[in-house]
């Protein structure tokens, strides 16, 4: 069994929290997730308050295990403030906050004595949560899926764990198996955060009508065709903070338009803001936004959450046992 002060303080069997992945992420995943004892997050950034209301009773009628839902805290996520009002009115376990400004929000889950994680993508972000001192602090990096800042997990992680103090580090961006939940809890994090593996399970984008060809994309990648790029925000018409730009698979899309500002933020403003473009873009699996992260090259097989959490916490406990021994080896 893998203890950190994040299990503890958070009331779960493994160290490994599933990424709160917008309306496509919901209670089915959530709940599976935390059957399986660790934190399965509901994701909020395209939902409506109603939306978000029913899925937060549907996940706590498959689970009495604790979850957490996810809410982004840029100025033009729809429906950032009443989002997180609902998950306070709901009295959920616990929120995850990423993107913008996020201290407003960690102060309201205080008042609310919610337990609350802060996501940072650079080291101001970080000194800047710290001092506001969240339950936990994720560091995300640059491997990440979804939106993600410039820095690499590994540095990044490890100026985390100097300066957090005793608030939990949680580490997130190119993990997606046991190796990576080791090297986290060996550096001395307290956990894992995993997006992209928990894309490719059965319980993702249920409704969605192209996450099955999305979920073989990720398993056919080796990794090495994401792209960082400011171009896919371009195509939903939106800005986001300096630093941050997305990270998807490339597909037609991005051959297309890669490059091309000008021409693309024509082609936006031509098919209707916000969203006329990306509904083009996301009529065929071969131009529809594919977010994932670098992870997808250790991704072999779409699962069931469960199993993805059973293996990675299996794996990690083993590789962490034979580290052991071979200190002791070396000692004796
Ligand atoms: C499909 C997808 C959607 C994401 N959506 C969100 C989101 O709505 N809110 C958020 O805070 N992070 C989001 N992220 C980023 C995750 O929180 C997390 O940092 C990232 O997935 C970790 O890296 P990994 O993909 O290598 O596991 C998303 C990531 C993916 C892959």
């Amino acid at each position: 069994m893998l203890s950190t002060t994040f299990t503890q303080r958070f009331g779960l069997d493994h160290p490994i929290i599933q990424a709160g992945m917008g309306n496509d992420c919901g209670a089915e995943l959530a709940a599976a997730v935390s059957n399986a004892g660790a934190l399965g997050t509901i994701g909020s950034i395209g939902r409506t308050p109603d939306n978000l209301h029913d899925e937060i009773r549907r996940c706590r009628e498959l689970t009495d295990r604790p979850f957490a839902v996810n809410v982004v805290t840029w100025k033009w996520a729809p429906f950032a403030q009443v989002l997180l009002d609902v998950a306070i009115e709901e009295r959920v376990p616990s929120v995850t906050i990423s993107f913008g400004d996020p201290i407003p929000a960690l102060k309201a889950c205080q008042q609310a004595r919610i337990p609350a994680v802060v996501q940072v993508q650079d080291v101001a972000g970080l000194r800047a949560a710290i001092e506001a001192r969240p339950d936990a602090i994720a560091v995300q990096g640059n491997e990440a899926g979804g939106h993600t800042g410039s820095r690499g997990t590994l540095s990044f992680a490890a100026q985390a764990l100097d300066l957090a103090g005793d608030i939990p580090v949680l580490i997130a961006g190119g993990i997606a198996d046991g190796r990576g939940l080791a090297a986290v809890l060996a550096m001395g994090g307290a956990g894992a955060i995993m997006g992209t593996r928990f894309k490719a399970t059965n319980e993702f984008g249920l409704a969605a009508p192209h996450s099955a060809a999305q979920k073989q994309a990720i398993v056919g990648s080796d990794g090495s065709n994401t792209l960082w790029d400011e171009i896919f925000d371009e195509a939903y018409g939106m800005e986001w903070p300096n630093g941050i730009e997305g990270r998807a698979l490339r597909s037609k899309f991005t051959e297309e338009w890669k490059g091309r500002s000008e021409e693309l933020r024509q082609a936006v403003d031509a098919a209707g803001k916000p969203f006329g473009f990306v509904a083009q873009l996301a009529q065929s699996p071969e131009t529809v936004v594919n977010w994932a992260g670098e992870s997808s090259g250790l991704v072999r097989d779409v699962l069931p959450a469960a199993e993805v959490v059973e293996r990675t916490a299996r794996q990690a406990e083993e590789l962490l046992q034979a580290a052991a021994r071979t200190i002791l080896g070396v000692r004796a």
